[in-house]
């Protein structure tokens, strides 16, 4: 079923809460809700928009906004180790993983309580406490905009890396995913390699799939800011890659400074929330915008902020790091 609407407010829709509008907004459930709209319109521009999580409003959008609703999840497969599950794009990513630990199967835990649907997961490939949406997916379903077919891109073609896919690149404005397939394990896979994640689950009496989601939410819950009271969308920036040969250098000069394994050889990742930090702006304010005072990845509307403010204080804050440590940070979130 599909559901159009004019002149919609997006306060609510995005989790920045910034004050913007669209011109049409479209609920659909389906791939055929959307046929059926492309067919009868070709809208000069579009953006899909899930749970709002990831985006910035900086105008009015004079577009069409597609939203998913479709919320069904179900088994399609099953081996002696593993089931395929499908859930539709319009599922919030929480539920499935409430759904996925309620029944046992391990693969989601550690991506509890991420502010996302699954229709938007693949697409920047969402991950945390060392663990990534592509892990689990088996395949994308989406409707393609140039010729309204539907196609089914396995794992590999949908080429997930560090909050990265196709769905950013060739399939970017062409593709509207509206299923994703999971493969998630009957057996025990605990993934504690992750900072305080493995003291956190101890403490609550062991590696149960139950625990390891307990732990997970309530480190989120410590360092994050809930979007319901302060608007964010979460990790504004992305860690940077660098060469091992700047990651050296900085090493020596700021021997505690966290690095990661990155994927690609000689490359390391460093942490955007540690450098922003090491600028002294965790906590940082200007006017309506901020950093937050418990993770400096993350950038908040106190209150009736434009997105435009944010993109202001965005700039202060890639600048900053760059005079300190020359290492560029790049945004996350995508600025409309
Ligand atoms: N750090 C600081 N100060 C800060 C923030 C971080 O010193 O203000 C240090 C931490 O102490 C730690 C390191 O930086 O040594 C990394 O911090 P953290 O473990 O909090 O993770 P992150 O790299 O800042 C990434 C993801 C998060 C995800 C966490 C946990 C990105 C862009 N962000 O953050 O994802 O929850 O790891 O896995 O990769 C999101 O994408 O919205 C998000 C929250």
């Amino acid at each position: 079923m599909k559901r159009i609407f004019h002149n919609v407010d997006l306060t609510d829709r995005n989790s920045f809460h910034v004050n913007q509008s669209a011109e049409t907004l479209v609920e659909f459930s389906s791939a055929e809700d959307l046929i059926e709209f492309f067919s009868h319109s070709r809208p000069k521009k579009w953006y899909v928009l899930g749970g709002g999580n990831n985006v910035l409003f900086t105008r009015d959008y004079d577009g069409v906004i597609l939203t998913p609703c479709g919320r069904g999840i179900s088994v399609v497969d099953q081996t002696a180790d593993s089931l395929t599950v499908r859930a539709e794009a319009g599922v919030e990513w929480d539920e499935l993983v409430a759904w996925s630990v309620g029944r046992g199967l391990w693969g989601l835990e550690n991506l509890s309580l991420i502010p996302s649907s699954v229709g938007a997961a693949p697409v920047q490939n969402i991950g945390a406490y060392g663990a990534e949406a592509g892990d689990t997916i088996v395949c994308v379903e989406y409707l393609s905009a140039d010729d309204l077919s539907i196609v089914r891109l396995d794992a590999e073609a949908c080429r997930f890396g560090y909050r990265d896919s196709i769905f950013k690149h060739e399939l970017k404005g062409r593709a509207v995913i509206t299923a994703v397939e999971f493969c998630l394990s009957k057996r025990e896979r605990p993934n504690l390699g992750y900072g305080d994640v493995v003291n956190e689950v101890e403490a609550l009496g062991g590696a149960t799939l139950g625990n390891i989601r307990e732990a997970i939410c309530s480190i989120r819950r410590r360092k994050l800011p809930d979007t319901a009271v302060m608007g964010n969308a979460g990790s504004f920036f992305k860690n940077p890659v660098v060469d091992a040969a700047r990651a050296d250098a900085l090493r020596s000069e700021y021997p505690d400074m966290p690095t990661y394994p990155a994927a690609g050889e000689g490359r390391v990742k460093l942490a955007a929330g540690w450098l922003i930090d090491r600028c002294g702006l965790k906590g940082y304010r200007d006017g309506r915008v901020g950093v937050h005072d418990r993770q400096a990845l993350v950038l908040v509307n106190l209150g009736g902020a434009t997105g435009a403010e944010v993109i202001e204080l965005a700039r202060t804050v890639r600048r900053r790091v760059f005079d300190k440590f020359g290492v560029e940070i790049d945004m996350e979130v995508n600025v409309i």
